[in-house]
C-alpha cells in the first residue's frame, strides 16, 4: 500500500492505462480486460487488474490535471514496478484537420508549468513520448478505420483557460490538441527510465466549439483503448 493506492505489492502489472476518469478506469476494464479484478479504491480512484490477450494489464485512474496525474504515476513506477504507463483519455482539437472522434498520439507535449517544474527549474525540458510505444500504437491505428494523427499536443494547467492568445499560438504552430496530463506523465516516465505515451480520442474541439455527443463517447473511446493495448503488446 502507498499514501493513494491501497493495492498490495504485485496487485499491479507492469502495463499501466492511465485514464483520468476512474469510471471510465472501471468501464475499460470490465470491457476489455478478462478477470478483471478492482484493486485501489482510494480515495475513489479506482484501478482494475487483469489479463488482455494473457498479458497483465492495470488500468488506473490518474484523476484530472498534472498534479494528481503525478501522484499516481510516481507511485505506480516508484512503489509497484510499472514500466509502461499509457495516458488514455479526451483532448480538444486545436487544428483544422483534427476532427471530433480522431485519435490523437502525442509525440510532445508543450506546458506552460508541470509539477516538475520545481526540479528542472529554468530548464525548458521537452517533454516526448517514449518512441517504441509510439511506433506501435502509430501501427495499431493504420491497422483500422479511425482517422489518427501524430505530433504534439499542449498540456493545460486549466480547463477554463483565459488566454486565447496562447492557443492562438498553440494553433498556429501546428499543435493538435489540448488535455491536461500528457507532459507530466512524460516527464516522469522519463526520470525514472520508464516508457509513456498518451493516445487521446477527440471529445471537443476549440475552433469548431463541436463536442462529441455523449452516446457516441464509448464507441470512440474504445478504439483508443485497443490502440493503447495493442501499442504496449505489439504481435510481432
Ligand atoms: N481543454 C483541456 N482539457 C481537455 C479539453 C479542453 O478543451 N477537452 C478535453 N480535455
Amino acid at each position: 500500500m502507498t499514501v493513494h493506492i491501497g493495492a498490495e505489492q504485485g496487485q499491479i502489472a507492469e502495463t499501466v492505462l492511465m485514464p483520468g476518469d476512474p469510471y471510465r478506469a472501471e468501464w475499460a476494464a470490465k470491457t476489455f480486460l478478462d478477470d478483471a479484478v478492482c484493486i485501489n479504491k482510494v480515495r475513489g480512484m479506482l484501478g482494475f487488474t487483469g489479463t488482455w490477450r494473457g498479458n497483465r494489464v492495470t488500468i488506473h485512474g490518474s484523476g484530472m490535471g498534472m498534479p494528481s496525474l503525478s501522484i499516481y504515476a510516481n507511485e505506480l513506477i516508484r512503489d509497484y514496478g510499472a514500466k509502461t504507463l499509457i495516458r488514455i483519455g479526451s483532448c480538444g482539437g486545436m487544428q483544422d484537420a483534427v476532427k471530433i472522434r480522431d485519435v490523437i498520439i502525442a509525440m510532445t507535449a508543450t506546458t506552460l508549468s508541470t509539477p516538475s517544474r520545481g526540479i528542472l527549474r529554468e530548464l525548458n525540458f521537452a517533454p516526448c513520448a517514449d518512441y517504441s510505444l509510439l511506433e506501435a500504437a502509430v501501427n495499431a491505428a493504420k491497422s483500422r478505420e479511425t482517422p489518427y494523427h501524430v505530433g504534439g499536443i499542449y498540456s493545460s494547467d486549466v480547463f477554463y483557460d483565459e488566454r486565447p492568445d496562447l492557443n492562438e499560438q498553440m494553433v498556429r504552430h501546428g499543435t493538435l490538441g489540448v488535455e491536461m496530463e500528457a507532459a507530466e506523465l512524460y516527464l516522469v516516465a522519463a526520470r525514472h527510465k520508464v516508457r509513456a505515451l498518451a493516445v487521446l480520442t477527440v471529445s471537443d474541439h476549440l475552433l469548431t466549439g463541436e463536442a462529441l455527443p455523449s452516446e457516441d463517447r464509448e464507441r470512440s473511446f474504445g478504439d483508443m483503448v485497443e490502440i493503447a493495448l495493442e501499442a504496449a503488446f505489439p504481435q510481432s
